[in-house]
């Protein structure tokens, strides 16, 4: 998946339907952005105690302790420049689960929130959907007056509707009131646009909000880049691709669904074949505990299987052609924490 040649499609795309829109006034644009543009800032309190891996990097922490809010991720400069902190901030941005409020959480003592949500100036700079800003800015969008940014608290994922997530919900109410603050601004309804994993983030929030509510506030969806119904890529858990930690909720929302890939072999061994409906199986084969794959049948599994088109929302998905995408992932004698033998591209 070429993100950057699918997001110059898109940008075509999107610069077509604005001018199209101009003449009319354009529609307000919502965007969501990839999975790691968004921004974290992150305040530790006194209760914040670093693992011992992590507590040389740290310092224990308490420098860190007195500095306030500072740019947790994505923070080029601190880590450049000490690249020994790199333990500490993947401390920082570990997720624990806890099994009384049965969600997951910060590690305790780490507060982080989104940078300026609302705007899309708390993107990463040097991320792709900055062109999606750019090419929307030079047909005449505004930031705050008819461009609007929604960053989210990317390792964190939804849950199936009953059970408990509180990051994700605040992001749900804070994107309804935010689409709707577009709409009123502008007397228009406004256009969800998405890149990459944002797509994942809108679908669900969509199939969430109530058909009534979407008729009235939600114009088109486009969605660029987004591998829906999930990337036979990810199931790379043993190298370099996967980072950051598979670990983070949000990266098993982008499993293969069963609904989409059926019973197709994803991953080939000698001695087995894993298809979308076999991946409890193959998270336990590439190490991960019991807990986390009865976790990921319980918690993702019940998301990824809702996977359809949100009733009522005209939704235009954009896709580059000619972009070779993993189909298939090849690894001979099942030794799935090196590269694999031969990845089958569709
Ligand atoms: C990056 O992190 C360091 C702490 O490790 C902090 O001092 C600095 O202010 C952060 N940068 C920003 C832009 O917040
Ligand atoms: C696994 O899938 C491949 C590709 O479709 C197929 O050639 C092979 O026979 C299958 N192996 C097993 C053990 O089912």
């Amino acid at each position: 998946m070429d993100t950057h040649a699918q997001l110059l499609l898109v940008v075509i795309f999107v610069g077509s339907l604005a001018v199209a829109a101009a003449a009319a006034g354009l529609h307000p644009v919502v965007l969501l952005p990839a999975y790691t543009c968004s921004q974290l800032d992150a305040r530790l309190t006194d209760e914040f105690e670093p693992a011992a891996s992590a507590a040389p990097s740290c310092g224990g922490g308490v420098l860190l302790k007195k500095k306030g809010w500072f740019r947790l991720w994505n923070n080029h400069t601190a880590l450049l420049e000490d690249p020994a902190l790199v333990p500490c901030y993947a401390e920082l941005l570990r997720l624990v689960f806890d099994p009384v409020a049965g969600d997951y959480r910060n590690v305790p003592g780490v507060e982080t929130r989104v940078v300026s949500f609302g705007s899309t100036r708390g993107f990463a700079s040097n991320d792709p959907a900055m062109k999606l800003v750019e090419a929307l800015e030079a047909v005449g969008y505004k930031q705050g007056e008819n461009l609007f940014g929604a960053p989210y608290a990317f390792r964190y994922a939804p849950a199936p509707p009953g059970q408990a997530s509180r990051e994700f919900s605040r992001f749900l109410s804070r994107l309804t009131l935010l689409v709707e603050q577009a709409s009123e601004r502008n007397g228009g309804m406004p256009v969800l646009v998405t890149h990459s994993f944002g797509g994942f983030n809108a679908h669900v929030f969509l199939r969430r909000s109530p058909l009534a509510w979407r008729r009235r506030y939600i114009k088109h969806f486009v969605m660029a880049s987004a591998g829906a119904g999930g990337a036979v890529l990810l199931l790379r858990f043993g190298s370099s691709s996967s980072s950051p930690s598979p670990s983070f909720a949000g990266k098993f929302l982008v499993l293969p669904s069963p609904k989409v890939f059926g019973h197709a072999p994803l991953v080939v061994t000698r001695a087995k074949n894993y298809s979308a409906h076999d991946i409890p199986e193959y998270l336990k084969a590439n190490g991960f505990s019991g807990e986390e794959v009865a976790r990921y049948v319980a918690r993702v599994l019940p998301v990824t299987l809702d996977f359809a088109a949100p009733p009522a929302v005209p939704m235009t998905c954009v896709n580059a052609i000619g972009v070779p995408t993993p189909e298939m992932l090849v690894y001979w004698d099942g030794e799935f924490d090196e590269e694999p033998d031969e990845v089958v591209y569709g």
